[in-house]
């Protein structure tokens, strides 16, 4: 079975990230279907039209890695009722220059976790207004993550049997969305392609 290549982008650059552990315990879920690639988007530059003219190699690193991925996975933070500058920078530069938007006819899915009760629903909400603008194919449904004490064990496995199985529901979601867009592609066997 094809196992699709996944980009995986964490909203957040804090060493101890809430949603880095979740998406790493979402990796783990979904490892059977798909091979995982946490892009990094830290040592992206402030985003700068300036810069265009000769692309940063962080940036062309980050436009080959989203290209090259058959779905993109966002698990992001909710700052001030939306998503962190971090990951508005990334988006930001993935669509540019004009005209070489890495982003277009992916397809994508968005959780996020935060301490708070709404779980990142405004953040995700905003997340799936701007990846409509950029073309992204946004799985529906909703996933927001209360995270309370214990969420995530030790190992890195989500530890309430009820957020896991939900939790591997999306995954499945997930993969039936990547594999249905995917129909046509180089994914295919040949004679199927033809
Ligand atoms: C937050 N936090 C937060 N939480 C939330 O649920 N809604 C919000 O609007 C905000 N706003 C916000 C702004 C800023 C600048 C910070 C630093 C934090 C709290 C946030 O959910 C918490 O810090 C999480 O731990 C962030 O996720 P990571 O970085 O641990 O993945």
């Amino acid at each position: 079975m094809t196992r699709f290549k996944i980009a995986i982008l964490v909203g957040s650059n804090r060493r101890e990230s809430l949603n880095r552990k979740l998406a790493q315990a979402l990796a783990r879920l979904g490892e059977d279907k798909f091979a995982f690639n946490f892009v990094q988007i830290d040592d992206l530059p402030l985003y700068n039209q300036d810069l265009e003219a000769e692309l940063p190699s962080s940036v062309a690193r980050l436009k080959a890695e989203i290209s090259s991925a058959d779905g993109l996975l966002f698990v992001t933070p909710e700052h001030n009722r939306s998503i962190p500058t971090v990951l508005k920078n990334a988006i930001d530069w993935g669509a540019r220059p004009y005209g070489k938007n890495s982003w277009a006819g992916k397809p994508a899915a968005i959780t996020g976790t935060s301490p708070g009760a709404i779980g990142t629903a405004v953040a995700q909400q905003h997340l799936r207004q701007i990846l409509g603008v950029l073309g992204v194919l946004v799985m529906g449904g909703e996933a927001y993550i209360a995270f309370k004490p214990g969420l995530i064990d030790d190992s890195g496995a989500i530890s309430d049997a009820g957020t896991r199985a939900f939790l591997k529901g999306f995954v499945d979601q997930f993969s039936a969305l990547v594999s249905r867009l995917s129909v046509g592609s180089s994914e295919l066997p040949r004679e199927a392609a033809a």
